[in-house]
């Protein structure tokens, strides 16, 4: 198993925006309450904030976290979140069927993010909400002063607006999962009536529509080309969602090929944005926002129905069901194969950074996380939480266009290179950096990168690290935590840096390099 790809200075695919490196946390489980916010205990500051998960997250140096849902968004009244938190109601929260104690809201969330050294990315309800509850939100959020919400924000505590520069026009709406889910042209009316007055409040402020996520539906798409027909000129991303999730007749070969569903998945979403410019003679870009983007095994979930509504497919995901606070549920547990997809879904990523401008890993903490934390005050980094973390660190500055030649493999997204990879060139730090996944599951690959165009002396390798190891079932537990954790592999040449050009790299079998 071989692999050469060329890569050449001059031929990038863009600049990677820092907002590519982000993520998501949505009131949900124990995503908010025990996640990131535990009033009354040690491991906690002043302001309930746990003291582990600020640090980690901010070691992480994300772009923004995008909040408060997901599917609770189109559930929830954010003015039940302000204001003493002895005073806030306890409400019904649908989506997760769960009790919503609302003791942290959209002031609490500015604060954390703030301290985290993350930009915040709010979602407003568009489902049972209204548009002006959209624009009354940017008002008590980004106006400084001298109006009803604005100076409730500060008598609430916060004199500075929060400058909240990043806004999504509800969640998922295309799905009749959600709360006020509504059709196409229902949604491009009330998301662009929302849009302007929402600007009305503040010009400055960025706006993602949302588009489709699940090719299942018919309206995968063709929604997205409606919408855009609308809200074309008042936004500037378009939101779509992918999860991959490895059913009983999917191999571990198959599901590692992920990269490629999510690769056509942003191709097909990017030309549905490109046949919408040129239908409308507009000039300016819209970009994709990937606000949600993981592994998600579906563990605790139970799908009740996929039946066929008035010709429409539709199906309902319960957890709980009982009405309990912050319960656990959606707590998924990644192996070392749910980690070797991340990073192959990284690398698509990478390669087309061209077009997505924002991508959040969801989600950050406790569901579909690669974060968790137990009641003890102990933090536990998943599986996925390295090539993640590999991808937020190194992943800055341009990517290159890869011409692959070598082994393939025959997947259910057809014949593909056996190793994919994606380079990234650092011009400021000097460096250029690979990433490489390995999906042959029982061999090494002999990994040739070639870069051209570079001045000066043939690029050296100085380090090589790998996440790999015999299970591909092995996780990350409380009581085993470094059971799957990156190792430095050793480099070749004698002052311990070989020669890129002067021979292959071996990527060990089933590995993320
Ligand atoms: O991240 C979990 C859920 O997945 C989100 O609430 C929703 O937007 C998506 O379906």
């Amino acid at each position: 198993n071989t692999a050469k790809y060329i890569f050449d200075k001059d031929f990038t695919v863009g600049a990677i925006d820092d907002k590519v490196w982000s993520s998501f946390t949505e009131h949900l489980g124990r995503s908010i309450y025990e996640g990131i916010y535990d009033p009354g205990k040690p491991y906690s500051d002043e302001k309930g904030f746990r003291n582990d998960v600020k640090q980690v997250v901010k070691d992480l140096n994300l772009g923004v976290i995008r909040y408060p849902g997901g599917n609770f968004v189109s559930n929830y009244d954010w003015k039940d979140g302000i204001g003493p938190k002895s005073e806030r109601r306890k409400t019904m929260e649908f989506a997760w069927s769960s009790i919503e104690t609302n003791q942290f809201g959209i002031d609490d969330f500015c604060q954390w993010c703030e301290e985290v050294g993350v930009e915040p990315m709010i979602a407003v309800n568009l489902g049972t909400g209204t548009i002006r509850s959209a624009a009354e939100l940017v008002e008590y959020c980004n106006h400084d002063s001298g109006t009803y919400w604005s100076d409730l924000r500060i008598k609430n505590g916060h004199r500075e607006p929060y400058h909240v520069k990043y806004w999504c026009l509800g969640n998922e709406m295309e799905g009749s999962w959600q709360a006020g889910h509504l059709s196409a042209e229902d949604y491009a009316k009330k998301a662009r009536e929302a849009a302007k007055m929402m600007k009305w409040v503040d010009q400055d402020i960025k706006l993602v529509v949302c588009g489709t996520s699940y090719e299942m539906l018919p309206e995968y798409l063709d929604w997205d080309i409606s919408v855009l027909r609308e809200l074309y000129r008042y936004v500037d991303y378009v939101s779509t969602h992918y999860y991959t999730m490895q059913s009983k007749d999917i191999s571990d070969v198959d599901f590692l090929a992920s990269w490629k569903e999510l690769d056509n998945h942003i191709n097909n979403t990017r030309h549905a944005i490109q046949l919408s410019k040129d239908k409308l003679h507009e000039t300016k870009d819209v970009k994709i926002c990937l606000d949600e983007w993981n592994v998600w095994n579906f563990q605790d979930i139970k799908m009740d129905s996929m039946e066929d509504l008035n010709g429409k497919t539709t199906f309902e995901l319960t957890s709980a069901g009982k009405w309990e606070e912050h319960p656990p549920i959606l707590q998924e547990k990644y192996s070392l194969l749910d980690a070797l997809t991340v990073g192959g879904l990284g690398l698509s990523i990478l390669n087309n950074v061209d077009i997505v401008s924002i991508a959040c890993l969801a989600q950050l903490i406790n569901v579909i996380a690669p974060i968790t934390t137990d009641e003890d005050g102990n933090l536990l980094k998943q599986t996925i939480f390295y090539p993640f973390a590999d991808l937020t660190r190194y992943g800055r500055g341009t990517v290159l266009k890869g011409v692959f030649s070598g082994g393939t493999q025959n997947t259910r997204m057809g014949e593909l290179p056996t190793v994919v990879a994606a380079a990234v060139s650092d011009e400021q730090a000097g460096q250029i950096r690979v990433f490489a996944l390995n999906s042959d599951l029982s061999a090494p690959a002999s990994f040739a990168p070639e870069f051209r165009g570079f001045d000066g002396a043939a690029p050296k390798l100085v380090k090589h690290e790998v996440l790999t190891g015999p299970d591909l079932k092995a996780r990350n537990t409380f009581e085993h935590p470094d059971t799957v954790v990156p190792a430095e592999l050793p480099v070749a040449g004698a002052d311990g840096a070989g020669s890129v050009g002067a021979g292959a790299v071996e990527l060990p079998a089933a590995s993320w390099n």
